[in-house]
């Protein structure tokens, strides 16, 4: 799978004070050329694995065709049938909704291009090769098991008053965010420990369309005056990501005087790392792009040399056609205790970022 990239180099030198140029044209040897979409630019992390991985495929001698689709599902379905006419080899796709590329993956098929899932899983194409993400069923486990720990639910009686807030229902990931976080709260909700003032707990009633901050500050606010006003004390958020999360902040900074309640995110964004620096975030689960978008890599480069592409999970992730081989790279929780170790001294952040 190789192709000559022609590198215009322009090998000059100087011949007793004349600039020559000679017309030389390198050609260097390129790997291939590998697509890379990404659903959006709004949100931080998008626009870091895109470089991550735009970074590290060149430095391996790649090709990167690389875009963004503003979160709009016909200019990805576009994006990526542009890629397949380019003739990209390998891609590499973060979907905005899992099941709308099925049409175009099956023309990748038909061009035997293989397909990486991004983050995200593909939903109900068999074009779908490997899956590479973070354990997202750990992260809703982790942001669970941080409210267990915060109300101390374990050794109190309570009531707590808790609402939930995810992500887009298009987002494959939301079912096991949400799954994770459940799995570990039902149980306190079922013995009365965990009330839901409003009710809302379905996963359509929870869902925050696109992951938008606005929509899910909307709904909170919505939240706060139906079910609050009157004074009830609001203990706990289960906010699924830190967009989202920061819709509930700005919600509860305009609309609540009660006991500031527990509220979780996820991704670590600068936008909330003040939030968390100052506990008006408790927590927010980190998933270091930087060791993902080092995994696909090495999935890709497997994959193009001939070679078997790293896995660690083959029982998890069902698109709707079968088990996709998975790898998992491990989630942490962030709070105001470790965010320093763990996001400047690791180089990830400069504190700075946080002013
Ligand atoms: C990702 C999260 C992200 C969310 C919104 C999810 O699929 O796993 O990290 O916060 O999308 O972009």
């Amino acid at each position: 799978m190789k192709r000559k990239l022609f590198a215009a180099v322009l090998c000059a030198s100087m011949v007793a004070g004349t600039l020559v140029v000679p017309t030389a044209v390198h050609a260097e040897e390129s790997k291939g050329l590998i697509g890379v979409a990404m659903p959006t630019q709004d949100l931080q992390r998008w626009n870091q694995d895109g470089e991550n991985m735009k970074k590290e495929l060149e430095a391996k001698g790649y090709e990167v065709d690389l875009q963004y689709a503003g979160n709009d599902v016909a200019t990805q379905v576009s994006q990526i049938e542009n890629m397949i006419a380019n003739g990209d080899q390998l891609l590499v796709i973060a979907s905005i909704e899992g099941d709308s590329l099925g049409t175009v993956l099956a023309q990748a098929k038909e061009n035997e291009i293989p397909v990486i899932a991004y983050d995200r899983l593909i939903m109900n194409t068999d074009a779908v090769s490997y899956y590479a993400t973070f354990d997202n069923y750990l992260v809703g486990k982790t942001q669970g098991e941080y409210i267990v720990d915060a109300l101390d639910l374990e050794n109190t009686d309570g009531p707590y008053n808790i609402e939930f807030v995810t992500g887009d229902p298009g987002d494959n990931n939301v079912n096991f965010f949400f799954g994770g976080a459940m799995d570990v709260l039902q149980p306190y909700i079922d013995e009365g420990k965990l009330v839901v003032p409003s009710g809302q707990m379905t996963k359509d009633e929870v869902a925050t369309v696109n992951w938008a901050t606005e929509t899910a500050q909307a709904r909170f606010e919505n939240i706060l005056s139906s079910y609050y006003a009157d004074g009830t004390n609001l203990d706990a958020v289960l906010a699924s990501n830190d967009s989202t999360a920061l819709g509930v902040a700005n919600a509860l900074a305009a609309n609540y005087t009660g006991e500031y309640p527990v509220i979780t995110g996820q991704d670590c964004d600068v936008a909330n790392m003040p939030n968390i620096i100052d506990g008006k975030q408790a927590m927010s689960v980190f998933k270091d792009t930087r060791t993902l978008a080092s995994k696909v890599v090495e999935m890709v480069d497997a994959i193009m040399t001939g070679g078997e592409a790293p896995v660690n999970d083959t029982e998890s992730y069902d698109n709707g056609t079968g088990i996709i081989p998975s790898y998992l790279c491990e989630p942490v929780a962030v709070t105001a205790d470790n965010y320093k170790e763990l996001l400047i001294d690791s180089g990830y952040y400069t504190e700075d970022q946080f002013e």
